[in-house]
């Protein structure tokens, strides 16, 4: 395979590996480029980041235009879709490059001709963390004209959330108001984003294909890429992890039941970093399910036919659809059965804010028992959404624990509407025998990293389960020497039957391993006392290890904590910093752009 210089400028590789590679291909057999190439997937699935190709629109010359594919993803979900494209975009010999929010160079914007754009909304209806620049940017007097451009806007979200897809909304119509083409519709996508997203995608790319011409040498790759990756774990493709241990570390008489879970990862293959997290597939309780057939006069056993498969009414329901999360779509179907007038109120447009807490409160049986309706077995399985897999951050480090991985588990187990509720995962997970295994992958997170500098001090902050990472933070720092000292912020409501990882913690502290524990536990006295409080209280030390390099990091709650934590900061930043307050944003705005502030909330 020799390649024309033209050719050479749209591919991830120098003209030198390039060469490498040919001498390296050359007499190979049909099995050994197949295990080549499965080989390369398991690489990529590792080094997401590093594989992005940068050939920019002006490098790759005027006359061979590219597809931009930008992807803004929190939790991995847009990425996932984005790969998705550029592979498919390659595979038909396309000149494509795929680059997330964050690393976006915004001065190519001008020059940009097909521009893609698969973003995720976040906090309340704010762009995610990784994409502020980019918004901003867009949405500021600086951003230029686009005439030049054609672009389209794939967005991401979750219809209980009064502000749905608010970013890829408001970015879809920035565009085109700068004067760019919309090469094809917006779509928005539920948390289901495949069930929307997958078709979008393909509209997309035979829209460039329209668009561009493909590059004939390149196409000739084709074979080479598409039968690649069938060996590897991925989220589509989970292993089964046997449990190891699965500990309650709250006490008896604590409000909430948190679990200290390992897991094997042994003969998978799977390997993570610290700030990495592990994707779950769970299995929705089977009480909840018998509850709901009881309650609909539905048999579990009659068979459904949906999207071209064929199951049982009750592993629909059991491992296929979400029944512990109400969405927006089934609510809409289900007042139409109810002939409700209460729930057609609801869902006007004028009541999206009184909506919202009821779609977070509510399970599909609690809508079910409140307005009774008649539903057959087929239009229930094709009305819910698709059972999607949860994220747990990974709380421990390969460097110490091998081919395990460890998660802090928080379990959602409440009364309301006067029975009890249960989360899908954290209950699947928490009732895991012995015997039992869990579907995993695992899901990177380039964005919460390690300093590479490991003279660096870290700033970690991490209330409740938000101190998971933060355990393997240590657990690799100590393991790999690292000289920067390691500062945690930790907080929970009670000292007594709350400290996660108390033991552990102390040990590190004795041993020289963290070097400094704020400790905040909001109801051991009469006023509450929050990790903000103590950041305030530790301003001046914090703003001295912010301006000695220090990296700073945010796990845990998203709805209240981080944004509490973020406030906090700025005043550090504009008490200690003496700076104004439009000042501090940009302090703190360029720490993130830094990789120097990173949240994980959730
Ligand atoms: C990047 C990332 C990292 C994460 N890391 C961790 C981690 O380290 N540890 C961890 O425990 N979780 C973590 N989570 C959260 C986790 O992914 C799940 O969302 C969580 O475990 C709940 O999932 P579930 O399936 O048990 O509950 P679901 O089945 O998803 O939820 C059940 C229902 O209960 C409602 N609900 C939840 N809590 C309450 C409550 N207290 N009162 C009333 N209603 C409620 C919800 O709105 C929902 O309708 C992380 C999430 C992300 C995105
Ligand atoms: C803390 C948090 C806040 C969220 N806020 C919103 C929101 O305001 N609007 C919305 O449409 N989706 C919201 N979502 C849902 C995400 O957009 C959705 O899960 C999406 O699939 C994530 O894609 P990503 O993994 O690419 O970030 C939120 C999710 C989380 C975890």
């Amino acid at each position: 395979m020799s390649l024309t210089p033209a050719i050479h400028a749209l591919l991830p590789l120098s003209e030198e590996k390039s060469s490498l590679l040919t001498s390296l291909l050359d007499g190979l057999d049909a099995a050994a480029l197949h295990w080549l190439s499965g080989y390369a997937a398991g690489l990529a699935v590792r080094r997401p980041a590093e594989l992005h190709v940068l050939p920019t629109p002006a490098t790759a010359g005027q006359n061979v235009p590219i597809l931009s594919i930008v992807y803004g993803s929190q939790t991995g979900n847009s990425r996932h879709l984005a790969e998705q494209l550029k592979r498919e975009a390659e595979a038909s010999g396309l000149g494509v490059r795929l680059l997330r929010t964050g690393e976006y160079p915004l001065r190519e914007l001008k020059n940009e001709r097909l521009l893609y754009l698969i973003i995720s909304t976040q906090g309340d209806g704010d762009p995610p963390d990784d994409a502020r620049g980019l918004v901003e940017h867009l949405l500021s007097k600086r951003a230029p004209e686009l005439k030049q451009l054609s672009f389209a806007v794939l967005a991401l979200g979750d219809s209980s959330y009064p502000k749905f897809c608010e970013t890829g909304r408001l970015l879809d119509e920035r565009l085109a108001a700068l004067g760019a083409t919309r090469a094809l519709l917006r779509v928005d996508c539920d948390l289901d984003f495949e069930r929307d997203g997958k078709p979008w995608l393909i509209r997309a790319l035979n829209s460039a294909r329209e668009q561009l011409k493909p590059v004939a040498a390149v196409a000739s790759i084709k074979t080479l890429r598409s039968v690649t990756g069938t060996a590897v774990y991925g989220r589509d493709n989970p292993f089964r992890a046997e449990v190891l241990a699965s500990q309650r570390i709250t006490g008896r008489d604590a409000q909430k039941d948190v679990r200290h879970i390992e897991l094997s990862l042994a003969d998978s293959g799977l390997t993570y970093s610290p700030g990495d997290a592990l994707g779950v597939w769970p299995q929705n309780p089977p009480q909840l399910v018998n509850e709901l057939l009881q309650t609909l006069k539905l048999d579990g056993s009659n068979e459904v036919e949906f999207e071209g498969r064929r199951l049982p009414l009750s592993r629909w329901l059991g491992g296929e659809r979400e029944i512990t999360r109400l969405a927006r779509p089934f609510l809409a179907t289900h007042a139409a059965h109810a002939g409700s007038t209460e729930l057609n109120r609801l869902l006007a447009p004028a009541s999206r804010d009184e909506l919202a807490p009821s779609l977070r409160d509510y399970q599909v049986i609690d809508v079910l028992r409140e307005w009774p309706a008649l539903w057959s077995g087929e239009e229930l399985v094709a009305s819910l959404r698709r059972l999607t897999p949860r994220l747990y951050s990974i709380a421990s480090s390969q460097k110490l624990v091998g081919d395990e991985v460890h998660l802090t588990l928080g379990t959602i187990d409440y009364q309301a509407f006067g029975s009890r509720h249960v989360g899908a995962a954290s209950h699947f997970l928490a009732t895991l025998d012995d015997d039992g295994r869990a579907p995993v992958y695992v899901e990177a997170n380039e964005r919460f990293r390690l300093p590479a500098d490991a003279s660096r001090d870290i700033l970690m902050i991490g209330p409740g389960t938000g101190i998971a990472p933060f355990r393997a933070f240590v657990q690799e720092r100590t393991a790999i020497g690292a000289t920067g000292r390691n500062w945690l912020f930790f907080g929970e409501q009670h000292f007594a039957s709350q400290f996660l990882y108390q033991l552990e913690w102390q040990d590190a502290l004795k041993k020289g391993q963290l070097h400094r524990l704020d400790l905040a536990f909001s109801r051991d006295q009469a006023q509450k006392i929050y990790v903000q409080q103590r950041l305030r209280e530790q301003g001046r030390e914090v703003w001295s290890w912010l301006e000695n390099g220090a990296h700073l990091y945010v796990c845990g709650d998203a709805t209240r904590m981080a944004p509490d934590v973020h406030a906090a900061l700025r005043e550090i930043v504009i008490e200690h910093g003496g700076k104004s307050s439009e000042d501090a944003d940009d302090y703190l705005a360029r720490l993130s752009h830094e990789n120097r502030y990173a949240r994980d909330v959730y």
